[in-house]
């Protein structure tokens, strides 16, 4: 399925989504969030500085991002194609990565950008849950977990992000709207960008984002 890169505001699915295609075409989905969480959660010097920023909804400098994504797509894994998710997320994140792909004679495949409405996203978000095991994601009017505060998959404690608290999603939505808007018309004028309608269940989104990527 190639290398693909899933941009959209924050709750926008791109996570949801990103799995499920990852399941799909056998390629690794890459989170620059979920790498950033793991670092915090293990006490590094890059978890320190980002831990700052992500709680107040500001993005982590595109150096420090670069290199991390950089490293990463440089693991055997990902050698027959990846999904990227949160990333690239500045026209210079853009820029690297393609800098990046094009040493390896390798461009990126599709651009997957996903509109949601701003007030469902506010609505996914606040009532998103996260288990601090595995990673699966609850919602509370999905009726939440069958065992408050646990995991269904595999009993693990459920957390809900720091960044996730109401006015800290508003700022995440305008930095999206600052930073990362532009690369619409970035990857427009590269020719592969695909729009991707992101409101309605989970399964329909995913029929249309394996239409878009194929
Ligand atoms: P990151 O973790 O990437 O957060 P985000 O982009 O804000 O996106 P989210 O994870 O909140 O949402 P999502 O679109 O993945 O939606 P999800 O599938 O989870 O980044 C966090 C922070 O890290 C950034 O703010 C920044 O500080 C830093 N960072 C990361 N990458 C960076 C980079 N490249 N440069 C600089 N800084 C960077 O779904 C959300 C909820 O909706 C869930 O509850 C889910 O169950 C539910 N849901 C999903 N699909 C549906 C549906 N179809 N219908 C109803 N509910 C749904």
């Amino acid at each position: 399925m190639g290398r693909i890169v899933i941009i959209g505001p924050p709750g926008a699915g791109k996570g949801t989504q990103a799995k499920l295609l990852s399941a799909l075409a056998g390629v690794p989905h890459i989170s620059t969030g979920d790498m950033l969480r793991e670092a915090i959660a293990a006490g590094t010097k890059l978890g320190q500085q980002a831990q700052k920023l992500m709680d107040r909804g500001q993005l982590v400098p595109d150096d420090v991002m670069i290199g991390i994504v950089d490293q990463r797509l440089q693991a055997p894994d990902a050698t027959g194609g990846f999904i990227l998710d949160g990333f690239p997320r500045t026209v210079a994140q853009a820029e690297a990565l393609d800098k990046m792909l094009a040493r390896r004679g390798v461009p990126l495949t599709v651009a997957l950008r996903f509109v949601v409405p701003e007030e469902d996203l506010v609505v996914r978000l606040t009532g998103r849950r996260v288990c601090r095991s595995c990673g699966a994601m609850f919602h509370v009017l999905d009726g939440g977990p069958a065992r408050a505060g646990r995991c269904d998959r595999c009993g693990g404690a459920l957390y809900q992000r720091a960044d996730d608290e109401e006015s800290t999603i508003r700022h995440r939505m305008e930095v999206f709207e600052k930073q990362t808007a532009p690369l619409r018309e970035y990857y427009e004028r590269a020719g592969i960008l695909r729009e991707v309608d992101g409101f309605g269940t989970r399964d329909e989104v995913f029929a249309r984002v394996k239409a878009a990527a194929a």
